[in-house]
């Protein structure tokens, strides 16, 4: 298997994880997940994920079928109840292995405070879904000196409390907020460096030998013509890909990272 060493030696499996955001209602969405998922299962040493909109992933689970993993996009931390527009955990059991928490959109736009998110978390491993749990500073914050500082709060507000003996199963994505969309990637470099201070962070939180399961990615204007770089880094286990992830260029990408840390 490629990928990174984790706890007991054992290797961290690559994850690429497409975040199609508010694209693609279920028939195109189906339509587009068959046109790539003979060439994703053909790549089983990088972990695909496709995360589509709720209402979408009913539709991509029928042609899925358990070869390629879901993820939600968001989800409440109640079971079930008076929450109008929320999709609850609960109803995603059986779709999702996934659930992506904590996007900086879900912050920006929709207010989430890594309080909220950690109850997410915490939902999340109760009702066995595994979190992508994001976190990634502003421009302001890296020009001004602030990065480790704000990730520092987010880590330890957004991820403490968690079940220590499944942590493996969290994977945590570091996308600076203006790195997304925006075609300015991070370089590997400056990703691996936040990659490692997330890891510093949960390492004091639970211990190092634990943290050494967990995967981290990068995320933030991923594409099949920079991702060799990030891959390359063995702190990187992977990718949060958003606008690639609408497109062929989705499996260049998975591709590209099962070559790289192979
Ligand atoms: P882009 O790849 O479009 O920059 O989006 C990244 C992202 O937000 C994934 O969650």
């Amino acid at each position: 298997m490629s990928g990174a060493t984790g706890a007991n030696g054992a290797r961290r499996k690559p994850i690429v994880a497409g975040n199609w955001k508010m694209n693609y209602g279920p028939t195109e969405g189906r339509e587009f997940a068959e046109s790539i998922l003979g060439d994703l299962i053909a790549i089983p040493q990088v972990e695909s994920v496709l995360c589509p909109p709720a209402i979408t992933l009913t539709a991509v689970h029928a042609v899925t079928d358990g070869a390629v993993k879901l993820g939600a996009q968001n989800m409440y931390f109640e079971a079930r109840g008076a929450y109008t527009g929320e999709i609850s955990p609960t109803m995603l059991q059986g779709l999702c292995t996934y659930v992506i928490l904590g996007h900086s959109e879900r912050r920006g736009y929709f207010g989430e405070t890594d309080e909220l998110v950690n109850r997410k978390a915490k939902a999340a491993f109760e009702y066995g879904l595994r979190p992508i749990v994001c976190v990634g500073e502003r421009l302001e914050d890296r020009d001004a000196n602030l990065t480790e500082r704000f990730i520092t709060t987010q880590v330890k507000g957004s991820l403490g409390g968690l079940p220590a003996e499944r942590l493996s199963e969290l994977v945590v994505a570091y996308e600076p907020i203006w790195a997304i969309g925006t075609g300015r990637a991070a370089t590997a470099q400056d990703a691996a460096d936040v990659v490692s201070l997330i890891r510093a962070q949960l390492a004091e939180l639970y211990g190092a030998e634990v943290v050494a399961g967990v995967r981290v990615q990068y995320g933030g204007s991923v594409t099949s013509a920079n991702i060799a770089e990030f891959a390359a880094n063995p702190a990187i286990d992977g990718a949060l890909v958003g606008g690639a992830s609408l497109t062929p260029d989705f499996v260049a990408i998975v591709q590209c990272v099962a070559e790289v840390k192979g």
